[in-house]
C-alpha cells in the first residue's frame, strides 16, 4: 500500500510501531494516543522508532471513551487499524479484569459511532482481536471455521471486543476482525524470553506441550497490507503462522538461535509462585494456543516466516543490542 491515510488507534505500542515502521515512509500515518506528549516524546527505551521514521507521523490526543477533533482524521481515511488494549500482562484482578475489558470494548464502539458518523469514512476498518479466543487445545489446532470458543475470562474478553465490533453499523467501511496470535518481533514479548534467558530461566515451561502460536510481526504487517489490497475480503482471520509448536520447541529454537546453553526448566509450581512475585498471570504461559490461519492460506497468501527458526533467526539479528545486553 503506498500514499494511503493510516490511522493507528492504539498505535504507540509495539504492534503501533512496527506498522509505522512498516507503512510510515510511503503512507501517511495518524496514531490516537490517550498521551501524546509520552509518545512523541519519553518513547520507551525499547522504542523500534527513530526519529525520521516518524518526522511524517500526525500523534493526535483522545480519551478512547469521547469523540473530538480527533474523529476529523478519520475523513478520507484508507485503513483504521484499532489496537487499543490495556496490556493482559498483569494479575487478573477485579479491577484490572475490568479495565482490560473496557480498555477494548469502550474504544471499538467510539470508533464504530465515529465511523458511522464520518462524512466520507474509512475504506477498511481492521480490529485487532486475539488467537486467544479459541479454547485451550491441545487434540487438534483450532481455525475461523471450526475453531471452539469457551468461557474463561480472556476468551470472554475476545468475544466481547469481536460482538461490540461487528455490532457496528458501518455500511461504507469493510470490516476484518484480526484474531492475532502472540506476535514475535524487536520489542513486545521477546523482552521477557530475552530477560529468562539472560537468568538462565530458557527451559520449557510447565510439561512444555502446549501449543504455542506465533506469528511474525512483518507477516502481520504484510497481511495487513494483502487484506487492504483484496477489497473483496471481510470479516474474521486467524492472524497465526501456520505452524505453531510446542511451548518445548518453541524455547528450544530460541536457545539455539541465541546460542543459550543450559536453561533451567519452570515447573507449573515455581510460574504460579513467580506470576504472583512479578504481578502476571501463568495462562500466558500455560494455555495451549493452537491456531493455525485457514482462511488467509486458503485465498493465497504467503507468510515470509512461516517457520519459527527463520523468524527467530531474523529478530534475533535485526534486534537492537539494548534489549538483550547480556549477549
Ligand atoms: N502483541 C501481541 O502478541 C498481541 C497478540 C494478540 C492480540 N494483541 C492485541 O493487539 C493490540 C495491540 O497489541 P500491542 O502488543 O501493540 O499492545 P501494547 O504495546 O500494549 O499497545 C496497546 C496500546 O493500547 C493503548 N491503550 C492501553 N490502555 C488503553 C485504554 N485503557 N484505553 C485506550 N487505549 C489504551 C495504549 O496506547 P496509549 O497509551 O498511547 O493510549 C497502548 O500503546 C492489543 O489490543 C492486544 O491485546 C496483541
Amino acid at each position: 500500500m503506498t500514499n494511503a491515510k493510516i490511522i493507528l488507534a492504539g498505535g504507540s505500542g509495539f504492534i503501533g510501531e512496527s506498522l509505522i515502521k512498516y507503512f510510515g515512509t510511503t503512507n501517511k500515518l495518524v496514531v490516537l494516543s490517550r498521551n501524546i506528549s509520552k509518545t512523541k516524546n519519553n518513547r520507551n527505551k525499547f522504542s523500534l522508532l527513530t526519529k525520521s521514521e516518524i518526522e511524517n507521523v500526525i500523534y493526535c490526543e483522545w480519551d478512547g471513551k469521547n469523540a473530538g477533533d480527533w474523529c476529523n482524521h478519520l475523513e478520507h481515511a484508507d485503513i483504521l487499524i484499532n489496537l487499543s488494549g490495556k496490556s493482559v500482562n498483569c494479575r487478573y484482578t477485579d479491577r484490572n479484569k475490568k479495565e482490560i475489558l473496557s480498555s477494548r470494548v469502550d474504544p471499538t464502539k467510539l470508533l464504530g459511532e465515529s465511523v458511522a458518523k464520518a462524512k466520507h469514512p474509512p475504506k477498511l476498518w481492521i480490529n485487532a482481536s486475539s488467537a486467544t479466543i479459541y479454547r485451550h487445545a491441545t487434540d487438534k489446532p483450532q481455525d475461523e471455521f471450526t475453531g471452539e470458543i469457551k468461557n474463561d475470562f480472556s476468551v470472554q474478553v475476545c468475544k466481547k471486543w469481536e460482538e461490540t465490533f461487528y455490532n457496528q453499523s458501518t455500511p461504507a467501511t469493510r470490516k476484518i476482525a484480526l484474531r492475532m496470535a502472540i506476535t514475535l518481533g524487536s520489542g513486545g514479548i521477546m523482552i521477557p524470553y530475552f530477560n529468562l534467558l539472560k537468568f538462565g530461566l530458557g527451559g520449557k515451561q510447565g510439561n512444555g506441550k502446549q501449543m504455542y502460536s506465533w506469528v511474525h510481526i512483518e507477516d502481520t504487517c504484510r497481511m495487513i497490507d494483502w487484506l487492504y489490497n483484496h477489497p473483496q475480503l471481510e470479516g474474521t482471520f486467524n492472524c497465526a503462522s501456520p505452524n505453531p509448536v510446542q511451548n518445548i520447541e518453541f524455547m528450544n529454537t530460541l536457545r539455539k538461535i541465541s546460542h543459550t546453553g543450559f536453561a533451567l526448566p519452570a515447573t507449573e509450581w515455581m510460574l504460579k509462585a513467580g506470576a504472583i512475585l512479578i504481578g502476571t498471570e501463568t495462562e500466558l504461559v500455560l494455555k495451549s494456543r493452537w491456531v493455525v490461519p485457514t482462511k488467509i492460506l486458503e485465498i493465497g497468501f504467503q507468510f515470509r516466516y512461516p517457520l519459527l527458526t527463520d523468524a527467530l533467526t531474523e529478530i534475533f539479528k535485526n534486534t537492537p543490542k539494548k534489549m538483550y545486553s547480556l549477549f
